[in-house]
This record gives structure tokens, C-alpha cells and sequence, in this order.
């Protein structure tokens, strides 16, 4: 069990994990990719693989990479790269495995992005879709911490996630999250404030209201060089 205990988010519907699973519990997780797609979340890592600007001979980490969708889909966008997903979620990372047979460069590995097993600077990029809004305030500060000290100094934490500048005009979704505790954090300017307090300078790249999640926000965090 990890020291920092995300209690506020993960007992939320009946999780009994010292995380919040993808798909909140896991007998849900089959039903996870299916899910994805249907909320149109390839879309959205598709534009986060192509804000993160991969190139050949860089390593790159995914923090929370789930099921591996965004992990892969970075792999096959720029084969040269050495791609990991890291998850608490073995059930989650089983499945990612999975989606990576045949490809070389890329792994995944168990891991809580507040305590993530790299060394120092060891990163060019780090990604994460869709995973800030899984942690509590406390772990996500630190895992934000975490992505600072294992990026090197010029590189980038590239993140999507549901929030951002979100207003009741966004639609029914969006009046949902504004009255939601689990993503209470990541609304306004709550992701680059903690960001900025992480040591980033910090940017929202591009938010849009989105039909399904009410409203999503990219990010960009440059660890100062
Ligand atoms: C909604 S899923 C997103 C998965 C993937 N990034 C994607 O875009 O499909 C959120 C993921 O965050 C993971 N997660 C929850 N708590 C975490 C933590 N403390 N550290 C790292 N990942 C965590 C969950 O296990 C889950 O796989």
C-alpha cells in the first residue's frame, strides 16, 4: 500500500484499491476500451502525441497509462522513441501488454506517479491523459512533483485531462463536473497552479468543450532548463 493514500477519490463507487482503477472497479476494466472509444478519447491522445512533438532517441513515460492506449498510440507516432507505461492497475497493465506484443522500445511497469521508480532526469517527455482527475489534491501535487524531478531540465510533462476553464454554457456534462468533488481540483486554474508550484512553467495548450466529457484542457509543462 502506497504511504500516500488517495482516500477522497478511490472508494468512490466501491473501489477497493488504494487507487482508482480506468473504469472505477475492476470488474468494469473489459468494458474500458470500448468505453474510451465511445467518449472519443483516441481523438484526444492523438492531439496530445502530436503537442508533445516526439522525436527519435527520446524516452518517454506515460504516468497512469491504463489499459496502454496513449503509450502505443505514442510508439507507433514515433517508432524511434523508448516508450513506458506506468500503472498501479496489474489488471489494467496485463491488457496494455498485450497491445504492445510485436513492438520493441516500449514497457510497461507497475508504478504510482507520486512514487514513480526512475531516477532523476531520466525523461525527455512525460504524458498523461486523463489520469489527474483519478488522484485526490494531495497525490496529485506530488505526482506532479514526481514528473518534475524525473523530467530533465528543457523537457515536458504534456497533459489532457476534464476541466479547465469550464462554465454551465459548456452544457450538461459540464454544470455535472462543476458540482463534482472528484474533479473539483482540476477546474480553472487549478492544474497550472500545482504545476507552477511543481517547479514548471506551465501553459494550457488548447481547451474545448467536448460533447461527451463536458470540457477538456491540454497542458504543457516545461521543467525550466
Ligand atoms: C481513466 S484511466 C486513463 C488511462 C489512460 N491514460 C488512457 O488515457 O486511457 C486513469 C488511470 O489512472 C490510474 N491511476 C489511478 N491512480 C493512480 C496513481 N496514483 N498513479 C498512477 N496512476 C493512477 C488508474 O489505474 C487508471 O489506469
Amino acid at each position: 500500500m502506497t504511504k500516500n493514500h488517495p482516500h477522497s477519490v478511490v472508494h468512490a463507487m466501491g473501489n477497493r484499491h488504494d487507487y482508482l482503477p480506468a473504469a472505477g472497479r475492476d470488474a468494469l476494466l473489459p468494458g474500458y476500451d470500448l468505453l474510451t472509444r465511445l467518449l472519443g478519447m483516441r481523438k484526444l491522445h492523438e492531439t496530445l502525441v502530436a503537442q508533445a512533438e516526439l522525436a527519435s532517441g527520446q524516452r518517454v513515460l506515460e504516468i497512469g497509462c491504463g489499459t496502454g492506449n496513449l503509450t502505443v498510440r505514442a510508439k507507433r507516432a514515433q517508432p524511434g522513441a523508448e516508450l513506458i507505461g506506468s500503472d498501479p492497475d496489474p489488471l489494467a497493465l496485463a491488457r496494455a501488454e498485450r497491445k504492445a506484443n510485436g513492438l520493441s522500445g516500449i514497457r510497461f511497469e507497475r508504478g504510482y506517479a507520486q512514487e514513480l521508480p526512475y531516477p532523476d532526469q531520466e525523461f525527455d517527455r512525460v504524458l498523461s491523459a486523463m489520469m489527474l482527475h483519478h488522484l485526490s489534491i494531495d497525490i496529485k501535487s506530488a505526482a506532479l512533483a514526481e514528473a518534475h524531478r524525473v523530467l530533465r531540465p528543457g523537457a515536458s510533462l504534456h497533459i489532457v485531462d476534464v476541466g479547465g476553464p469550464v462554465t454551465a454554457d459548456d452544457g450538461l456534462v459540464a454544470r455535472l463536473m462543476l458540482h463534482n468533488h472528484h474533479v473539483a481540483d482540476n477546474l480553472g486554474d487549478g492544474i497550472p497552479q500545482l504545476l507552477r508550484t511543481a517547479g514548471f512553467d506551465a501553459a494550457v495548450v488548447a481547451s474545448q468543450r467536448h460533447r461527451r466529457l463536458g470540457r477538456v484542457t491540454y497542458y504543457r509543462a516545461t521543467r525550466p532548463s
